[in-house]
């Protein structure tokens, strides 16, 4: 209960009770004594916030590359979890209030372990935050966002996975490659340049050089070497062309071109050292247009 208003108002009392009976009684007792009573509705209890999370994928680094559905997550983010592969003008759109946590990993130097990772994602959306977990390309295109998914459900918090523009679509288009085209590519094989123990894994080499598709190699330019000669003893011609693009879509990008046989030297010597995607198969050689004004090999 508080005092009377002012002088200037009817004198009388403000009532605010959340409980109907102790309401009920004070009123009687003011309206016995001739007082004046309001009666205000309580203030309603703080809602909780609703714990959930969303994977969002960034794209290979261009900002407009972004979906809207991206960008609204990372609008009404309260923390933000972001990789090594994440571009500044991407974080750019992240509104001040949020929380930027930087998780990154790059090249095996694991900022936080993927265990770490999935228990910050969790429990900060326990405490009532909306957490985006922004992860560089595509979340559950060699990006482990398959793992932090099962652990958000298995924690019981919601979650939304927003799709991102992955580094094979991405290069592609910068290059005017289709990664399929009738008659020439009839299928595209997204693989990994190495494990989780750092070797190239045990792919179908076979299934690959005879598939007549093109061939994605995601985190490969190290062990470019070894993929190169798998695909050829498998029976990939060593005339297969290539090319391997460093940092698509951002600042520094280049491309080297060549085939199948020359590339892995070439880029060696090139020294790429961010993130690179090779693309391997006839549909390479349909940049030709853009070949001529770009880094060739050999
Ligand atoms: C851990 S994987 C993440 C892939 C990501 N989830 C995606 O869908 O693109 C990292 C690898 O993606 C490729 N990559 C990512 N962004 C790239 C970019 N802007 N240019 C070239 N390759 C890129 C490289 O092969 C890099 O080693």
């Amino acid at each position: 209960m508080s005092a009377n208003p002012p002088s200037d108002r009817p004198a009388g009392v403000l009532l605010r009770a959340a409980d109907a009976d102790a309401a009920h009684a004070l009123l009687s007792l003011a309206q016995a004594a001739g007082i004046a009573v309001t009666l205000v509705a309580p203030e309603p209890p703080p809602v909780p916030k609703r714990p959930r999370a969303t994977l969002v994928g960034a794209g290979p680094g261009d900002p407009e590359l972004l979906t809207l559905r991206a960008v609204r997550a990372l609008r009404e983010a309260d923390v933000v979890l972001y990789d090594a592969l994440v571009e500044p003008a991407v974080l750019d759109l992240v509104p001040p209030k949020a929380r930027r946590i930087d998780v990154g990993k790059r090249c095996g130097r694991h900022a936080m372990s993927q265990a770490a990772i999935n228990t910050l994602i969790v429990r900060e959306a326990r405490a009532g935050a909306h957490v985006v977990r922004l992860k560089g390309g595509d979340p559950f295109i060699f990006g482990r966002g398959g793992e932090e998914l099962d652990s958000l459900r298995a924690a019981g918090v919601p979650v939304e996975v927003v799709p991102g523009i992955t580094a094979a679509c991405a290069t592609a288009a910068r290059l005017g490659i289709p990664l399929t085209h009738r008659d020439v590519a009839r299928s595209l094989h997204l693989v990994t340049g190495h494990g989780s123990d750092g070797a190239v894994p045990g792919h179908d080499w076979a299934g690959l050089a005879a598939s007549g598709g093109t061939v994605a190699a995601y985190m490969a330019a190290r062990t470019l070497p070894t993929i190169a000669a798998r695909l050829t003893e498998a029976g990939l011609p060593g005339s297969t062309p290539a090319v391997a693009v460093e940092n698509a879509s951002r600042p520094g990008e280049r491309a080297l071109f060549g085939t199948l046989a020359e590339l892995p030297a070439c880029l060696h010597e090139q020294g790429f050292s961010g993130p690179t995607l090779v693309l391997i198969g006839a549909v390479v050689a349909l940049a030709q247009a853009r070949k001529d004004t770009l880094h060739r090999a050999a």
